[in-house]
């Protein structure tokens, strides 16, 4: 892992995948839910959550950008959004990590608008000691205090989202120097 410190391991990431999976499974019982992959940094927990899942899942993709170089901009862009029809169906968005929770917030706002039966939110991380704008994080892998991660989809200026674990990276100095 590139002498990066790591904080949560494949094996850590996996077992608490397991559990998220089981539980939205049960949650979900005589349901159909759409789960929607927030690009680019859930596309590994999307993709390992969905095997978890014993449920008539369809699958749809989001792109929403809120930070540029590493840095947040407090802008939120639709890149892209989801295309299918959601009244009276369940969502579930999957995200990587909620830090100030405006992407998300700004999100929910927009599927709430088309009469979704409801839409609830599962985030690999949770930072809530960052939260700018109130939102409910309905499933969190892991809770995190004001620390800047990588990994496991997660990037610094677009790089390491392939690394298999969840590293902290203590500066910006420290991320540049391994770009
Ligand atoms: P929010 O709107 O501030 O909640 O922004 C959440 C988005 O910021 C996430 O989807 C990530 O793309 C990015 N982000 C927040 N914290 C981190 C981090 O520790 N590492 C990498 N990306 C992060
Ligand atoms: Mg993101």
């Amino acid at each position: 892992m590139q002498d990066f410190k790591i904080v949560l391991s494949e094996e850590d990431i996996s077992r608490r995948v397991r559990e998220l999976g089981a539980q939205i499974t049960k949650d979900y019982q005589g349901k159909k839910p759409i789960i929607v992959c927030m690009l680019k940094g859930a596309i590994l927990f999307f993709s390992d959550l969905i095997r978890q899942l014993d449920l008539p899942i369809t699958i749809e993709f989001a792109r929403l950008s809120s930070y540029k170089n590493g840095v947040t901009s407090g802008e939120i862009e639709i890149i892209d959004t989801i295309k299918t029809d959601i009244a009276g169906k369940d969502v579930l968005i999957v995200e990587d990590v909620v830090d100030s929770g405006k992407t998300l917030a700004f999100f929910k706002d927009i599927l709430l608008k088309q009469n979704p039966a409801s839409v609830k939110i599962c985030a690999l991380l949770d930072k809530p000691e960052k939260r700018k704008t109130q939102v409910d994080v309905d499933y969190t892998g892991f809770t995190l205090g004001d620390k800047f991660v990588i990994g496991y989809g997660l990037d610094y200026a677009e790089r390491f989202r392939e690394l298999p674990s969840l590293a902290v990276v203590d500066s910006e100095e420290e991320a540049k120097s391994k770009l």
